[in-house]
Parts: C-alpha cells; sequence; structure tokens
C-alpha cells in the first residue's frame, strides 16, 4: 500500500494553507502567551524582575514603541490601553522612521522594541539608537535568541509557535497581547491599576482565548457567512476600512491583511478623518468595512457608516454579537463576541484575517507567499 503525502502537507495539518492553520491557531497561541504570566487574578513577568529590582522601571517617564508591520499596528493598539493603565505617554513609531528622525531617547524613555521574528533590521537599528542615548530597552519577539534580543535589557517572548504563512495572524494577536501584560505590569508598578481593576481586566484576558475559539468554531460551521461574502468580494478593485480609538488600528491591520494576501488595493482610516479627502474614494464599486464593536466612540463610528452608506457604497460591519441596530445601517455584519473596549481588536481583528484569506483563496493567491513579501526584511 502506497500512501501518497508529503512533509508540507503534513505540517499543515490537514488545512489547505499555513495562513488558515495559523487563524485556527489563535486560541492556543494566545493561551500560550498567558500561561505562567496570568493566574488567578494575578499577574506575573518575571522576566522584568531584574530590570523592576534595579529602579529602572521606576523612573519612567515616557514609553517609546518601535515596530514595523503588523508589528506597528500592534503597537498603535498598545498606545492606547498603555497609556489608559499607566498614565505614561506612549509614542508608537514605525522603525524605518524612527531610525532617522534623531529620536529624542535618554534614562527616562523605555523603548519596547516589537518584532516577530527578531530579526527586522529597521527594528535592530532603531534599538541601537535608543540604546546608545541611554534608553532601557524591552523587546517582545517569536524568536528565541534573535538579533534583538542580544540588544535588549528583557525580552518577553510572544509564545506563538512557528509561523510559516509570510503575512502575521497569531503572531499579531500575540503582540497586542504581550504589550497589552506589560502595560499592566507598569500600571501596577506605578499604582495607576488596583488590584481589584487588575482582576476584573485579567478575568477578561483568560476569556479572550475562549471568544475567539467561538469566533472560529462560527466561522467554520457552514452556514458561515464570511467565506460566501469574501467571494462576493473577491473581484473588486479597492477597499475601505474605517474605525474610531482602538477600531483605528483595527482597520489599519484588516487593511494590510487583505492587500498582502489578495493584492486589492485596500486603506484604513481613523473614520472622523475619512470627510477630510478619503470619503471621495467611495462610490458603489468601493466597499468599506466599518469596525462598530461596542466602545465609548460606537455612536460616533455609526454616523461616520451612515455617511458612507448615503454615497452607496456596500458596508460591511464588524459589531458585537447582539447588537441588532447596527444591521439598519450595514448590507452584511460580522459579529464578534462582547469584550471590554481595549480588548475588542483581538477578537475584531479575527473576521478581518479570515475575509482576506477567503478573498485572498477565491483570487487564487499565493496565500502563504505573497508576491514581493518576505516573512522577515533583513535588508533595508
Ligand atoms: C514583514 C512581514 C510582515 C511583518 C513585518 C515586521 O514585512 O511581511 O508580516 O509584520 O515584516 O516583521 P517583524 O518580524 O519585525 O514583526
Amino acid at each position: 500500500l502506497a500512501i501518497d503525502w508529503d512533509i508540507e502537507a503534513a505540517e499543515k495539518g490537514g488545512y489547505s494553507h499555513f495562513a488558515i492553520k495559523e487563524i485556527n491557531e489563535q486560541p492556543e497561541a494566545l493561551r500560550r502567551a498567558l500561561l505562567g504570566r496570568v493566574h488567578q487574578g494575578e499577574l506575573r513577568l518575571p522576566e522584568l524582575d531584574a530590570l523592576r529590582a534595579s529602579g529602572t522601571l521606576d523612573n519612567i517617564l515616557r514609553i517609546v514603541i518601535v515596530a514595523c508591520g503588523s508589528s506597528y499596528h500592534a503597537s498603535l493598539l498598545a498606545k492606547y490601553a498603555i497609556e489608559k493603565w499607566t498614565r505614561i505617554p506612549v509614542e508608537a513609531i514605525t522603525a524605518s522612521e524612527f531610525r532617522y528622525c534623531e529620536p529624542i531617547m535618554g534614562p527616562d524613555t523605555l523603548c519596547v522594541a516589537v518584532t516577530q521574528s527578531g530579526e527586522t533590521l529597521d527594528t535592530i537599528v532603531g534599538v541601537r539608537q535608543a540604546r546608545e542615548h541611554g534608553s532601557p530597552v524591552i523587546a517582545i519577539t517569536n524568536v528565541v535568541a534573535s538579533g534583538i534580543t542580544r540588544l535588549s535589557d528583557a525580552v518577553l517572548y510572544l509564545h506563538a509557535g512557528p509561523e510559516i504563512c509570510v503575512v502575521s495572524t497569531k503572531t499579531f494577536v500575540n503582540s497586542v497581547s504581550v504589550l497589552y501584560l506589560l502595560g499592566l505590569y507598569l500600571g501596577q508598578q506605578n499604582g495607576q491599576v488596583q488590584p481589584e481593576q487588575m482582576r476584573k481586566l485579567l478575568d477578561e484576558f483568560e476569556r479572550l482565548p475562549g471568544q475567539i475559539q467561538d469566533i472560529l468554531d462560527k466561522a467554520n460551521a457552514p452556514d458561515d457567512i464570511i467565506a460566501p461574502l469574501a467571494q462576493r468580494m473577491a473581484q473588486v478593485r479597492s477597499m475601505v476600512f474605517i474605525g474610531r480609538g482602538v477600531g483605528y488600528p483595527t482597520a489599519l491591520e484588516g487593511a494590510l491583511k487583505l492587500k498582502e494576501i489578495s493584492y486589492i488595493h485596500a486603506e484604513g482610516f481613523p473614520a472622523g478623518e475619512l470627510k477630510h479627502g478619503s470619503i471621495a474614494l467611495l462610490d458603489p464599486e468601493t466597499p468599506l468595512i466599518g469596525i462598530a464593536t461596542a466602545s465609548h466612540v460606537y455612536d460616533k463610528i455609526v454616523s461616520n457608516i451612515q455617511e458612507v452608506r448615503a454615497r452607496d457604497a456596500h458596508v460591511i460591519v464588524v459589531a458585537t454579537e447582539g447588537d441588532e441596530k447596527i444591521k439598519q445601517h450595514a448590507h452584511d455584519v460580522l459579529y464578534v463576541p462582547s469584550a471590554l473596549e481595549a480588548f475588542s481588536p483581538l477578537l475584531a481583528t479575527i473576521p478581518l484575517q479570515l475575509f482576506a484569506y477567503y478573498v485572498a483563496v477565491a483570487r487564487g493567491c499565493n496565500v502563504d507567499q505573497p508576491r514581493n513579501l518576505a516573512k522577515s526584511v533583513t535588508v533595508e
């Protein structure tokens, strides 16, 4: 008896592509990131003990997060959460700009470098500069002993497991999560996060892997709408993504996923900025995805979505389960479970990844190795 198989098919574990395998691995990957760090309402990051013991973290007045690509989008999201939890000003800067902008750094500015590969040249050079100015450096990476780890005072690993697909899925979710853990740790340190609040936030955190699993289970059911919707959208020339607050970096990441693997032109905008130019792009041939999960700016994003609908654009909305009202403003609604506002991007991202994946498959694209892209960019 001859069994027909090859190593790559075996590595994909029954999935057609690494992309969809890795999307489906996200609950487990996130559980690994939380393992040993979040337990019974307590947060432990022993990786930072030495920095804390040296007093370095007591004197931090500013945090600069340096990253590229999806890691940069994770950093933009973390800016909101870390500022909220620490009241320390946070800047998220794309590394290729940071390294050439004569950055103002020093011992009271913590540099956080986010790079799943740990080898992205721009991020590494940026970190070298931060060090030269005396900034302490914390690296967040997925790859043990990668280049960035040798330049850092402390390393927080993503524990996402190997990511083979060129575009980032599970490492994006884990980057956001580990940045959030860092924010909570610093907030605990400087007394901005009280024990009661910490317990509540960590409880919510621990619910996330199960909630992501619920989204995936629904998406894998035969009656789900994401794959057929993607099929219908597969021939559009351009798409617009909008969000407000944490919905904005979520929109950026959704647009990046779509352009990376389907080659459809896609842009993410802050919803309130749309009227200052980009709304001119909208017509019946340009679908829009709005991130309208429950948040303090929910009413604002809904009114932006109404403006778009008035331009006859096809409107798809990512919303919180139970929000029936949103249906009157959208042609299609992709629901995600209810979560605290800060955590909602970790859920809203999942249908956007799936949408990009199914569009790419419908277009016959090379999903795991898109043209012109590399997993790790070690040149300028
Ligand atoms: C490349 C990849 C992206 C990734 C970016 C940053 O461009 O194609 O998916 O987000 O590099 O990679 P890093 O390893 O630094 O997170």
